[in-house]
């Protein structure tokens, strides 16, 4: 354990520690510059949100995040741009592989978006804006100020409504987030991390600040003799007598989501012949929860070590549901967050570990089939958008169809580790945990694999040796818009907004 050190949450962005759940109200804008004087002199003076706890809980909050396009029109040099990673440069659209890895092919694919779809076109700024039930049009009027229209053009107005703590399925949302050392007490030795621990180093999710690997995820540090304004840069941890571009900033990957609510019910209703309560539970093993949040795997009594959370329903893994009878292993939450540590379950003390690394003992064949879930964690930050349907409507022919689902955004440290290995490797794999054609049954885009293989099936398997098989799932998830973002530190946004520029008037 390390000497416990106040985290510099003067300098982070609110976002990062708050979800700011209590803000109901959210309008999250895509904007493109359109005079970089004008936008740098509103950036100087925009109130965004620190992750300080301010008491009484302010009433309103702003968060800003930045494309690499962004980035170079607000005069960010080249050379500095490329120590940023490289799925942010090319950004979420930039390689057709990346487009095949993230599943956003053929509905999916991005030139079928609202927005993001065109590489040549991705917006400059994300503006997230937060305020209490009914704040938001003050609230919006305070922060455009004066001069915002001739700084910006409003690229997109992204559609957010409040339906409660419940995504637009009807489901429990934002009950599981790893939990952040922000005093850094916590070892990331990898010999004390056998199994699955909540608890994330702040690496993960901020950088200039050591990972899980106990390493700094690489980022533009700058040399002060080289650039003057640097110094209103903090220093690198790692490395003093350089400045940290990427100090307490984050990635963040934002994509619209359209869900098919009336689809996804109806669907299962049928398949389960209008019974409710057998509904009830296939919708629940898809999902991994039950509609209220309870989880499928029984939540421990006692305390799991690793597990930090005040909240019941987060308080499993899945060791004791190996085969997946109780939580089928392709359900949403078990794919998105497998719980495993970095060893199979039974493995801990020297001599067991060293068996394992050998190679040698008794072995279930899936032992190695999942990747240790410390590395691939993201904290969630996302709004639903359209109106509240309730699953009992939603099943009735004549359910009102209406653009819904989620703005699903994450906050990350390294994007293609995180996100896009969850995104890949687990939910749209149809081998993950040594299922067979299956994705995730919520994301799945249901295409079949290059060697003609379906992917839509779900599989729920039953001790006894029977699998309840359901085929043809529909896709319920349509992908709409998506960017990767940088979400500066503060200090960061002022070397930002003090560079200096070649030439006003940006063409759009
Ligand atoms: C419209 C799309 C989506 C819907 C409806 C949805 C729904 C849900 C629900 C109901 C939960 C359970 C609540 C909780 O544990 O907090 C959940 C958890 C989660 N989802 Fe999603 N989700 C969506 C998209 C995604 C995407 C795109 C990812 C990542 C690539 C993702 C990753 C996660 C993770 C990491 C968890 C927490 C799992 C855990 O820690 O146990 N979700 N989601």
């Amino acid at each position: 354990m390390k000497d416990s050190k106040p985290f510099e949450f003067n300098d982070l962005q609110g976002l990062l520690r708050f979800s700011h759940g209590r803000l109901t109200d959210t309008c999250f804008m895509l904007l493109n510059i359109v005079n970089t004087t004008l936008a740098k002199q509103w950036l100087n003076a925009a109130p965004i949100s620190s992750a300080s706890t301010i008491e009484p809980p302010p009433d309103t909050a702003l968060q800003i995040a930045f494309s690499v396009q962004g980035l170079r029109t607000l005069g960010l040099k080249e050379s500095v741009i490329a120590d940023f990673s490289d799925e942010f440069i090319l950004g979420m659209t930039g390689d057709e592989s990346r487009s095949r890895r993230l599943g956003d092919i053929i509905s999916n694919s991005p030139e079928h978006w609202n927005w993001g779809g065109d590489a040549a076109h991705v917006p400059h700024i994300l503006l997230l804006l937060y305020a209490r039930k009914d704040g938001m049009e003050i609230w919006r009027k305070t922060v455009e100020g004066e001069h915002f229209f001739q700084a910006f053009q409003v690229q997109t107005l992204l559609p957010t409504l409040d339906i409660g703590v419940i995504e637009p399925f009807g489901f429990a949302d934002g009950i599981s987030q790893p939990e952040i050392d922000w005093a850094q007490q916590q070892s990331t030795d990898l010999h004390q991390r056998d199994s699955f621990s909540n608890s994330l180093a702040v690496g993960e999710v901020v950088l200039g600040y050591p990972n899980e690997y106990r390493e700094y995820t690489t980022r533009p540090l700058i040399d002060p003799q080289q650039d003057r304004v640097a110094t209103k840069l903090l220093n690198a941890i790692d490395e003093p007598a350089l400045k940290d571009l990427g100090r307490n900033g984050s990635y963040l990957v934002i994509r619209q989501l359209e869900q098919d609510v009336p689809g996804f019910w109806q669907f299962i209703d049928k398949e389960t012949d209008s019974i409710a309560e057998k509904r009830e539970q296939l919708a629940a093993s898809m999902v991994g929860r039950k509609r209220d949040g309870s989880p499928l795997v029984q939540p421990a009594v006692e305390p799991i070590s690793g597990i930090v959370s005040t909240n019941q329903n987060n308080h499993f893994t899945y060791e004791s549901d190996p085969d997946g009878y109780k939580c089928p292993l392709g359900a949403h939450i078990r794919r998105a967050n497998p719980r495993t540590g970095d060893f199979p379950p039974g493995v801990n003390g020297f001599i067991s570990r060293l068996i394992k690394i050998l190679g040698f003992g008794l072995n279930r064949p899936d032992d190695d089939l999942i990747a240790s879930t410390r590395f691939h964690r993201i904290l969630r930050r996302g709004r639903s958008y359209g109106p509240l349907l309730a699953p009992e409507d939603a099943v009735k022919k004549d359910a009102p169809a209406a653009e819904r689902g989620l703005q699903f955004i994450c906050v990350v440290g390294n994007i293609s580790r995180q996100f896009e290995f969850v995104q890949n490797a687990w939910s749209m794999s149809s081998k993950f945990a040594g299922v067979q054609q299956e994705s995730d049954p919520l994301l799945g885009h249901r295409e079949p694999l290059l060697d003609g293989n379906s992917t839509a099936y779900f599989n729920r398997p039953e001790p006894a040796g029977v699998m309840h098989k359901t085929c043809h799932l529909p896709q319920f998830i349509r992908v709409r818009g998506g960017g990767y973002f940088f979400m500066p530190g503060l200090s960061a946004l002022r070397y930002i907004v003090a560079l200096p520029i070649d030439e006003d008037d940006n063409s759009l």
